[in-house]
């Protein structure tokens, strides 16, 4: 199936355009929005449409003619080398990927498919056709791959944080399948030249991240009166990236980053678990007073949402710690993070209770079949 939600027009035909994968899940969505909101080139949009990818994420653009939208598998190389033959990009932005540690812990082949055969047939295709340009062309062509900071496994309570320098040690299948997806990338760089750019990045938050992760799933339990599950003791700490402070970071990579380079990008904001959530429930407590709500909203009843954590089962092999040091992009490009996590956490809170009719379209279906697998055998409540 071929979803279109435009066509180039002769006006912009011939303008260098970029392929994205993956971008209508949460980053890549959030990347091509604001990629159309700032720069004039026009994107086609590759994504599969799993359970994580959502053409709703992508509506403002349904009658934007610079979007093309094609749903289809990175894996399919035939189908990547006909795109890449119609519309000649002058860049790949990679984010297409199974994203979710504990759904790699359930179920790790697909995360081995799409992340490391992915990427390693994304990188065979684009390699055929970045060898088949002509200059200017060829030099100017990028390759640019979204990885993430679990590749460097984790850290003690006083380590440096992650440089661009540190060892891999992935610790999960999800970790493991990124590793090997950034080392093919670094190869076709070493090996044929390929002007790859590889950025890793802390954890995201913001619009239209999928429920399943932990800002998002607290503030949708949190309205809906449920359990607010706290894995192990809570203390495992995270280092927080605005998506759009991502976004624009890697539209800084892909236009000022140097061809084989790899480039740490951070929130500077290491939280632990439990503040993220007690944070959370204290905008809540401000925004939508549990007080407030008719009874049928909230039968316990409970005065604050915090009353709602509770303690669950520890994910196996849980990282304790991440860090970013993003010193590379500062000294490189003057970049660093705008958004402090107070306000960007207060953003994103409001932008869920906005939209909850879309969090509604998300969590039907399949997403209770998760939520069970997932969370059933922590026996919820009694901190086991
Ligand atoms: P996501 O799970 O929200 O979205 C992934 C998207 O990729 C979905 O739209 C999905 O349909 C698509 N997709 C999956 N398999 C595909 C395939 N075989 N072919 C084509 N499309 C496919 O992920 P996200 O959170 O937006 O993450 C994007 C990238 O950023 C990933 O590479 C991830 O590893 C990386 N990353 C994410 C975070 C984070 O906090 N979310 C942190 C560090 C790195
Ligand atoms: P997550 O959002 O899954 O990202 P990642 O595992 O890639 O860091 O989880 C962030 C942290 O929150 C991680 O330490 C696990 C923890 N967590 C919970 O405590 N409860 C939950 O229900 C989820 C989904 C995560």
């Amino acid at each position: 199936m071929r979803i279109e939600y435009g066509h180039f027009t002769e006006q912009v035909r011939g303008v260098s355009n970029i392929l994205v994968t993956g971008g209508a899940g949460f980053i890549g969505a959030n990347f091509v929005l604001d990629w159309i909101a700032v720069e004039s080139s026009p994107i086609v949009n590759l994504d599969k449409l799993t359970y994580a990818g959502n053409l709703g994420n992508l509506s403002n653009l349904k009658h934007d003619p610079r979007h093309v939208f094609v749903k289809g598998d990175i894996c399919d190389r035939a189908r990547v080398a006909r795109l890449l033959a119609e519309h000649r990009p002058s860049a790949i932005v990679h984010f297409a990927a199974e994203s979710h540690v504990d759904r790699s812990i359930h179920a790790p082949a697909e995360f081995v498919q799409t992340n490391v055969t992915g990427t390693f047939s994304l990188l065979e295709e684009a390699r055929a056709y970045w060898s088949s340009l002509a200059e200017p062309e060829k030099s100017r062509f990028r390759f640019l791959h979204v990885s993430t900071d679990e590749v460097y496994g984790s850290l003690g309570p006083d380590d440096p944080a992650f440089t661009e320098n540190t060892p891999y040690a992935p610790n999960s299948p999800y970790a493991a399948s990124k590793a090997a997806s950034d080392h093919l990338v670094r190869a076709y760089h070493h090996t044929y030249g390929l002007p790859t750019l590889t950025t890793n990045c802390s954890n995201n938050y913001g619009p239209f991240q999928f429920p399943e992760k932990l800002i998002p799933l607290m503030i949708v339990n949190a309205v809906q009166g449920r359990p607010l599950p706290v894995y192990g003791d809570g203390l495992n700490v995270r280092d927080w990236l605005y998506v759009g402070d991502h976004c624009a970071a890697v539209r800084l990579v892909l236009h000022k980053g140097r061809p084989g380079e790899t480039y740490n990008v951070g929130g500077n904001s290491e939280k632990t678990n439990l503040e993220v959530v007690k944070t959370i429930c204290t905008i809540l407590d401000e925004l939508r007073p549990l007080r407030s709500l008719p009874i049928t909203h909230n039968p316990s009843p409970i005065a604050r949402y915090s009353s709602l954590v509770t303690f669950v089962r520890d994910r196996p092999g849980h990282d304790r710690r991440y860090a970013m040091d993003a010193g590379k992009m500062a000294a490189e490009f003057g970049w660093k993070p705008g958004e402090r996590f107070e306000t960007g956490v207060r953003k994103t809170v409001q932008w869920y209770l906005d939209h909850m009719d879309w969090v509604q379209n998300v969590t039907s279906g399949a997403y209770r079949n998760w939520i069970d697998l997932n969370y059933g055998s922590r026996k919820i409540g009694n901190g086991e």
